[in-house]
Order: C-alpha cells, then sequence, then structure tokens
C-alpha cells in the first residue's frame, strides 16, 4: 500500500531499518515515457550489457556473485534521459533530510547516475555492499518478481547478534533510500518480468571514497586484483 511523505518515519526507517521508500516521486505518465526510451535504446543495441560472474572481491565489498543486467552509465543518461538528471539535483534536500547527513552529488561521472536493466529469465546483482555513502534508487517498472534483498544486521544484549532478512519490491515511480555501504544487498533474479532501477549516488561531505577498481569491475568485468596487479 502505497503512504504520504512523513519525514518522521522516513528518518526512523533509514535509520533502524536501514532502509526507507518514498511512493510516488515520479508520476505514472513519465515512468512509462523514460520506460520507452530505454526499451528502445537496448533494443537498438545502444547500451551495454554487463555479463560476469565470480569476479566480485572483498577489496570491492563484493561477495562473488553473478552480475547480468543491462547499464546506462552517466554519460549515456545525460544524453538520453536529462529528467533524471534533474531529480538527481531535485531530490538531495529530501535526502539529506532522510539521512540527517550533509549530503553532495557525486564527483564520479561515469557512476553518478545510471541505470539497470535486468532483463527476464536471470537478470541478476550479486551480493555486495555499495561502496558510496547513501544509496538512492527509483524504480521505473512494477514487479512482482526480483526484489531487492537485505540482509540486515542486528544486536540485542540478550539475544545476541543476528541477521534479519527483508526483500522489497520494486513499485514504479517509488524512491528507495538504503544505508548500501552497511547492508548486504543483491537483486533476486528475474524470471519472466524486466526490472528497471535507476541508481542515484549520493555522497557525504569529506567522504567521497571510491574504490579505485570498482568502475572497471562493475561495467567492464575486469578482476579488481588483476586491475591493481596491472597498475592501471
Ligand atoms: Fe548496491
Amino acid at each position: 500500500m502505497q503512504q504520504g511523505f512523513d519525514l518522521t518515519r522516513h528518518v526512523r526507517d533509514y535509520h533502524y531499518d536501514y532502509v526507507t521508500v518514498v511512493d510516488e516521486v515520479m508520476g505514472s505518465a513519465l515512468c512509462k515515457t523514460l520506460r520507452q526510451r530505454i526499451e528502445s535504446l537496448i533494443d537498438k543495441d545502444q547500451v551495454r550489457l554487463v555479463d560476469h560472474q565470480g569476479l566480485g572481491t572483498e577489496a570491492v565489498s563484493d561477495a562473488g556473485g553473478r552480475y547480468l543486467h543491462h547499464i546506462f552509465e552517466g554519460e549515456d543518461v545525460r544524453r538520453h534521459l536529462p529528467e533524471l538528471t534533474a531529480v538527481y539535483h531535485a531530490i538531495l534536500p529530501m535526502v539529506s533530510a532522510i539521512t540527517s547527513q550533509d549530503v553532495v552529488l557525486s564527483p564520479y561521472p561515469r557512476s553518478n547516475i545510471n541505470i539497470k536493466v535486468y532483463p527476464p529469465g536471470g537478470g541478476t546483482l550479486g551480493e555486495h555492499y555499495d561502496t558510496n555513502g547513501i544509496t538512492v534508487l527509483l524504480f521505473l517498472t512494477t514487479n512482482r518478481e526480483a526484489p531487492l534483498r537485505m540482509q540486515i544486521p542486528r544486536s540485542h544484549p540478550a539475544k545476541g547478534q543476528w541477521i534479519e532478512h527483508r526483500s522489497i519490491h520494486a513499485m514504479a515511480g517509488s524512491l528507495l533510500v538504503m544505508k548500501g555501504r552497511e547492508v548486504l544487498h543483491d537483486c533476486e533474479p528475474t524470471i519472466t518480468e524486466r526490472k528497471i532501477s535507476v541508481v542515484l549516488n549520493y555522497y557525504m561531505r569529506g567522504d567521497t571514497w571510491r574504490h579505485e577498481s570498482f568502475d572497471t569491475f562493475v561495467y567492464d568485468g575486469v578482476p579488481p586484483s588483476l586491475e591493481v596487479e596491472a597498475g592501471a
């Protein structure tokens, strides 16, 4: 069920549950327009397919799973979907309010705004932590498959430590804000549906760290250790 914007609830959810979802940030008509543009670019082979498995290491906060999705990198988004750059700038104050952080835009043009399109029949993204401080996803599809799966760390003096598993299904136009650096997460493989997530990367002022091998690993499938050895 969709709910209205309630800052107190979003702040509480983000800080205690590591994630919150803001509904209806984008209207259904614009979601549909963007979906159609994205699908036509993929049909024309203008967007790269990321397809690798078992390359991730701890150095890049990755558990070594499978990656299978089309990727629009920052330049692709700016060229073909400039509406999303406006969204990226416009929601920064809201992201600051929800996270209680001094939020800044990403200084990395390749990864500041991406779109991940998971094709039917196994589209997925393996278990990992995000490298950037604040993870924001804008969903352009509504899916009954392929939820974001989170492993939320819990502890209590009387109960010890445990992991709470949570799955969140995409709803077109809704915005998910997550502590991606602190929660191991993945995208369950698709079966028959296509899932489209816009990834909006934000950082905190004074902490714009990003692993130097991260982009070539995620986008190009270059194993992190080899790239470091090659001195790239
Ligand atoms: Fe992630």
